[in-house]
């Protein structure tokens, strides 16, 4: 959570930050600042509560802040509530150093005291101005370099931080450093970048660095220096980013999750793509050949959020076509969980940005542990990439809004993928079935695009939906699974109640609270479930609940029992939620859009958690 950036060369660096912030607002949108060194020498610091544009407001696009070299941040709080002087940047009470974090420093409270007791007075509730003052401590104590001061620092802090710093005897100068949190620093023609993501400087620079834990970067005169805990330099590898800086753009959609959405048969396209060799799937690149396949016992998959309903997804069709016992654990109860693995299991972590804390915790735990472990994951380079011992990527592309859509649906792809090659290594399904089932997967994003010529009645039902109370969302198999998705769709950012339920699990108790009109919307793809659903609908519509039916076509019976009903092109059944995802997707958006709220930022949240 927290966006940081951070600029030194030859232009302006205010109008560079604020561009490059409006990129990572997605990462937290509360308060928002900036320090710019001016022409004297001294750094001037503006900071704003709420969102990016009154920061831009306030600095007249940052053209007040005159100066070549500085910093930014927009925050999503943790320690401190939201307000101006809580935000970043936070400096020491000399101004002599200057900085901006994203993460948590646990163990803030001692440093705090022990700096109190050394004469430091402090002016917010954060955790950053004690990181920022620890480091000034350090520059005095021992008389040292920037280096130095903030080698110290970081073997005092404990927590996770991505730490953009100035000193003012260091003009044009900007220092850099790095533990869990993510962090990318780019180079171009004299001028550094840095950045918690990519789309931040891709308008500047393809050729990034990617900071290692531990680890400080000094960038000065269009070159970036790093360096290890005891100081010694140390050599990075330049890495070309290959995204088009188009497709962090919303290119004439009103909203990046629209844009996103309509990405989907994209996404699903390249992931597939990235596998598909002549008709049929080869997980060598993902550094799984068919004899390790043939050689797993169980698989445990891991995430949050989204990412972990797509787990739940796999559940069904790992088990399904390979004939494997697979089970899905929410990350932040797994790494806390005394699991047992077996030695021949394989852990797979999915997560889109790659940095989710938990779920990066959890890859730890399950290496700690001895197991094998793969990422599913879609931003090149994150840390839950590196860590794994495999890396299937998806390709989404840079995704800006904060509730999932393409990464999920290319996730989704991603789990098909395994599943059918499982299937086919251990002999569970045969070859012509293997077949059908690629086959199948490459219909899907024409499939997908049928769904979006069908968004204009969704725009009409979800307008009447505006005021609704609670939802329930209900499913069977995959179907359920997929219900899962709808309800975090529809909750995160209409902040309309929801609920997902396995239709059959209504009856214990849930369906006390369906009254007249609460909205039903049932899930109803898998054949061999049809009439069971369909009994489940019944029971809520005697119930006074207004039912809304999502079925594939050629289920019409439908019609009889739901009040309203969306069909979707039929395909394998297995594949069937990335087809009944998508109605779900647009429900939320056009509910959201009616209740005029920020679909791309919906409140309390932030893109990726970086933080437990
Ligand atoms: O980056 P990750 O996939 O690890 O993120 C996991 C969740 O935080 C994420 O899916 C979240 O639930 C989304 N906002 C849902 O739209």
């Amino acid at each position: 959570m927290c966006g940081i950036v951070g600029y030194t060369g030859q232009r302006q660096a205010a109008p560079i930050l604020l561009d490059g912030l409006s990129k990572l607002e997605y990462r937290g949108y509360d308060s928002a600042g900036l320090a710019v060194r001016n022409r004297d020498g001294e750094i001037e610091i503006v900071k704003a509560k709420g969102r990016l544009a009154v920061l831009s407001e306030k600095t007249d696009g940052g053209r007040t802040l005159q100066g070549c070299c500085g910093i930014g941040h927009t925050r999503w709080a943790t320690h401190g509530e939201p307000s101006e002087n809580n935000a970043h940047p936070h400096c020491s009470d000399d101004g002599n150093v200057v900085g901006v974090h994203n993460g948590i420093i646990e163990n803030y409270q001692e440093l705090r005291e022990k700096l109190q007791r050394n004469g430091y007075r402090f002016y917010s509730g954060t955790d950053t101005e004690v990181a920022v003052k620890l480091i000034d401590y350090y520059y005095k104590k021992y008389l040292g370099t920037p280096v130095d001061a903030i080698n110290h620092a970081m073997v005092r802090i404990r927590g996770s931080y991505a730490l953009a710093i100035m000193f003012k005897e260091y003009p044009g100068e900007v220092f850099a450093a790095r533990k869990e949190s993510p962090m990318i620093l780019g180079v171009a023609d004299g001028e550094c970048y840095l950045a918690s993501d990519v789309p931040a400087i891709l308008k500047y620079t393809r050729n990034v660095y990617y900071i290692g834990n531990m680890e400080i970067g000094r960038l000065k005169d269009g070159k970036v220096t790093f360096y290890n805990l005891d100081g010694d330099e140390i050599e990075k590898e330049l890495v070309e980013i290959l995204w088009d800086a188009e497709a962090a753009e919303k290119a004439g959609y009103e909203h990046f999750m629209m844009k996103e959405i309509h990405e989907q048969p994209r996404a699903i396209t390249d992931t597939l793509n990235s596998v598909l060799q002549d008709g049929a799937l080869n997980l060598d690149g993902v550094g799984l050949t068919d004899e390790e396949l043939k050689d797993i016992s169980h698989i445990c998959i891991v995430a949050c959020g989204s990412a972990y309903h797509v787990g739940a997804v796999a559940q069904y069709v790992i088990e399904d076509l390979a004939k494997l016992p697979v089970r899905v654990e929410l990350a932040s109860e797994f790494r806390y969980r005394s699991l047992l693995l077996d030695p021949k299991e394989l852990v797979v972590i999915i997560s889109q940005s790659g940095e989710t804390a938990d779920s990066l915790a959890a890859l730890r735990e399950a290496k700690k542990r001895g197991a094998s472990t793969l990422a599913v994951v879609n931003v090149v380079g994150s840390s839950i990439a590196r860590e794994a011992d495999h890396v299937f990527y998806t390709m989404a592309g840079p995704e800006i809004a904060v509730a999932t859509t393409k990464a999920y649906s290319a996730q989704l792809i991603a789990v098909y993928c395994l599943a059918a090659q499982l299937g086919k290594v251990r002999g569970t399904i045969t070859e012509e079935y293997y077949q059908e089932l690629v086959r199948e997967m490459t219909l899907l994003p024409e499939k997908v695009n049928k769904v979006l010529e069908e968004k204009g009645r969704l725009q009409w039902f979800a307008a009447k939906q505006a005021n609704a109370k609670d939802v329930f969302f209900i499913g069977r198999g995959v179907d359920y699974a997929v219900s899962l998705e709808g309800s975090l769709k529809l909750k995160e950012i209409s902040y309309i109640h929801s609920e997902a339920y396995a239709a059959g699990e209504l009856k214990h108790g849930t369906i006390s609270l369906i009254e007249d009109g609460t909205l039903v919307i049932s899930v109803v793809t898998q054949s061999a479930l049809f009439e069971k659903i369909v009994s489940n609908m019944v029971e809520c519509k005697s119930r006074g609940a207004q039912l809304f039916g999502l079925t594939s076509y050629g289920n019409y019976s439908i019609e009889d029992t739901a009040d309203f009903v969306t069909y979707v092109p039929k395909t394998d059944e297995h594949f069937a939620a990335s087809l009944a995802v998508v109605p779900l997707q647009l429900l939320a958006y056009y509910v959201s859009l009616a209740r005029g709220l920020d679909v791309d930022k919906p409140r309390n949240l932030a893109k990726s958690v970086t933080v437990e």
